[in-house]
């Protein structure tokens, strides 16, 4: 055995097409600083994930408050073999991957022939997440062909390849983490880059009872909190500020009328944020938020009018025993 061959053994190359500095420093600087200076002050939530915020939303996963991810993971299991039934030669591209391992229940149902066939390519704005689930995946499913695409899902969707029987996956209710206005448009994008014999299967989280929701956002090992916290290190590392985490108390809540989840930072004294790159200071009065995330939940109707406005049919909604999750199946 030569060296190359025990290199490909050993460890094959991780192919990932990083189009993230397409969006240059700049543009993520002034959009940060736009969000920190207005009335109501926010931060867009795809900076929740550097490598620690990616690191630390896998343990909200895994929490017994939040309830989504092993209700998604339940559904996926439960319905695997008919979910996949119809694969052939499948490109199945995941927005949002993150740590991969929801497309692994699909991968192990898949039959070793639809698995040699098929092609994995998750798509994430954190590049560290794409590299762990490469190598996970290859080691799990070494015929499989993958290939990551680093790139940020609100703008640059058409980096998903124009190929014949797509599966489009977009699970853990992230589209609830747009506002409706973006996650229809978002779907009627999806829509578009669907052929016949394409399918898109989107995961989102049901309207249920105040208390289930909130408690899933305020969890007792406060992981939530530290996850939301992290996203002033990454403002810090963008901006050179000087954020100080321990002065912010995380903040959830539901809103009924907007059924929603929301999501903010409280600053508990008066503050001013300095940085030897700004003009501008940032200045927050003591109980002053910043708006970080909002986490919306469905109804059935929510889900046609998705499929109304994206120009998609309905296959099948599979869901858990509550009702707390839907996974839906949609075709062309
Ligand atoms: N699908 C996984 C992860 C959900 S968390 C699950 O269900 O458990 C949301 C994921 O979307 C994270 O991995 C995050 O890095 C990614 N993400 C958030 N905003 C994004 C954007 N604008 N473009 C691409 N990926 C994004
Ligand atoms: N989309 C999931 C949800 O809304 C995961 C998620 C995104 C999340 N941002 C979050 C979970 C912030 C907790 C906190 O639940």
């Amino acid at each position: 055995m030569n060296d190359t061959d025990i290199n490909s053994i050993v460890k094959k190359e991780i192919a990932i097409d990083n189009y993230l500095s397409e969006t240059g420093p700049d543009v993520l600087r002034e959009e940060l600083i736009k969000g920190l200076t207005a009335e109501q002050k926010y931060i867009s939530s795809k900076y929740f994930y550097d490598k620690k915020g990616s690191e630390i939303f896998e343990e909200i996963t895994k929490l017994d408050d939040y309830y989504p991810t092993r209700t998604e993971k339940s559904i996926l299991t439960n319905n695997a073999k008919s979910i996949v039934k119809d694969f052939r030669q499948t490109t199945i591209i995941e927005l949002g991957s993150g740590d991969s391992s929801k497309i692994s229940i699909i991968l192990n149902s898949l039959s070793n022939m639809q698995l040699k066939s098929a092609t994995y390519i998750p798509f994430d704005v954190s590049k560290t997440a794409i590299e762990k689930s490469i190598s996970d995946l290859t080691e799990k499913f070494p015929e499989l062909k993958i290939r990551g695409i680093a790139a940020d899902f609100m703008n640059q969707l058409n980096l998903i390849p124009e190929v014949k029987h797509k599966v489009i996956c977009f699970f853990g209710s992230t589209i609830g983490n747009l506002n409706p206005q973006d996650a229809f448009e978002f779907m009627k994008k999806i829509g578009d880059i669907m052929n016949a014999g394409d399918i898109c299967l989107l995961g989102t989280d049901m309207v249920k009872d105040i208390k289930t929701l909130e408690n899933a956002y305020n969890d007792n090992s406060n992981i939530t909190a530290a996850f939301n916290k992290n996203i002033l290190n990454v403002v810090n590392k963008h901006l050179k500020t000087d954020f100080n985490t321990d002065l912010f108390e995380h903040h959830a809540f539901y809103n009924t009328q907007k059924s929603r989840i929301e999501m903010y930072l409280k600053a508990k004294l008066n503050m001013q944020i300095n940085s030897p790159s700004l003009t501008r200071k940032i200045r927050l009065n003591k109980n002053e938020s910043i708006h970080t995330e909002n986490s919306h939940k469905f109804t059935n109707e929510n889900i046609f009018e998705f499929a109304q406005y994206a120009g998609l049919k309905i296959k099948t909604v599979f869901r858990d025993k509550n009702g707390w999750f839907s996974l839906i199946q949609f075709i062309k």
